[in-house]
């Protein structure tokens, strides 16, 4: 463990809990009492602190609002019956950000302000991690680029922070997707397996074109041949094809590399389902569900965690699933929901003390 970090503290006066409901809580729409804020400058990170959550004063010249260096994560914090509170495996995500931070010529974070950081943070909002089911604390790290100036360079600055958001299910019914053939999110070289804040920003006006033909989102497919399946909207996805999981690879770079995408390969293993990563065309798709073999199609993800997914539009095709019959995803959820509450046993070390 790292020795401890002696972040100051500034508390709040008065607490919103008590004028925030803990139940039903849409995603990502409350934050909690307090922020944990560090600067970049001449080299090295500084000025940590945790603080009363507030609005940030910006340059209208800032640097990421032009250029767009800007980088997050998204994580999950639960508290078990006793109250004590766990997160789900962050330090992958620690991991991913600092990758995240290197595509996008961004420094590190040091482990002790991101994790140690995190630790302290949700300890003092500890009371806002909602106890209900599916509902979790969002934990939202980011970084974001702060030079003041027009010039098209890499900031020399960069301030880094996260906030917390007491949240319920991210979709809570079963998902409709078309199969997205006019744009790219992703190609090999890019920038597709960042989590970096222009991906998301590339894909609203994809969905929002899927929304207006009544779909929730977009499968992303290859940029050359618009055939190769990458993720579902913000999700990674997963296909069972006769008793295989198949879920697109990570080689080519195109798509993120899901810490919950990670969880459930190692999850369906153990319950003795063979996975497969590897490329998978929108052809073997059709052919499989012609067939009768294409049985379950899900999303996953932090903030989703797992999706069902119950109509795929292809062209004229569409191919419906019976999402009441998909025990796959049903049995990935619950082990996961068991590990998270203490009924399985906790063989990976995935939950994190706080
Ligand atoms: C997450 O699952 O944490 C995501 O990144 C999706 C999000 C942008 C809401």
């Amino acid at each position: 463990m790292i020795a401890a970090f002696d972040i100051p503290v500034t508390r709040v006066g008065r607490s919103k809990l008590n004028d925030i409901p803990l139940e039903n809580i849409p995603f990502g729409k409350y934050f909690t009492d307090h922020m944990l804020e560090a600067d970049y400058a001449d080299g090295e990170w500084k000025n940590v602190s945790i603080k009363p959550y507030q609005p940030l004063q910006l340059d209208p010249s800032l640097a990421a609002l032009h250029y767009g260096q800007a980088i997050f994560e998204g994580i999950k914090a639960y508290k078990d019956d006793k109250g004590n509170a766990f997160v789900f495996r962050p330090i992958e995500n620690y991991k991913r950000f600092n990758k995240s931070a290197a595509r996008m010529n961004m420094p590190e974070v040091p482990e002790e302000i991101f994790m140690e950081g995190m630790r302290k943070l949700i300890s003092i909002d500890k009371n806002w991690i909602p106890g209900g089911k599916d509902h979790s604390l969002y934990i939202r790290p980011f970084m974001f680029s702060t030079d003041t100036m027009l010039g098209v360079r890499p900031s020399e600055t960069y301030k880094f922070l996260i906030i917390l958001s007491p949240t319920g299910p991210y979709f809570a019914a079963p998902m409709k997707i078309v199969v997205e053939e006019a744009y790219t999110r992703a190609a090999p070289g890019g920038v597709g397996f960042s989590k970096n804040a222009g991906n998301y920003g590339g894909s609203m006006l994809a969905a929002t074109t899927a929304k207006q033909e009544g779909y929730d989102q977009v499968l992303w497919t290859d940029a050359f041949e618009h055939k190769w399946l990458q993720e579902v909207g913000m999700m990674n996805v997963f296909f069972m094809i006769n008793g295989v999981a198949v879920t697109p690879s990570l080689e080519e770079g195109t798509i993120l590399a899901g810490v919950t995408r990670d969880s459930v390969i190692t999850m369906l293993r153990e319950m003795g389902i063979p996975v497969e990563e590897r490329r998978i065309s929108i052809d073997e798709l059709l052919d499989a569900y012609g067939k009768g073999q294409l049985k379950e199609v899900f999303g996953t993800g932090t903030a989703a965690v797992i999706a069902l997914i119950k109509e795929l539009k292809y062209k004229e095709f569409i191919m419906q699933f019976d999402v009441n019959n998909a025990p796959v995803a049903m049995a990935v959820k619950q082990r996961l929901a068991d590990i998270r509450e203490g009924k399985t046993a906790d063989i990976h070390q995935w939950m994190w003390p706080v």
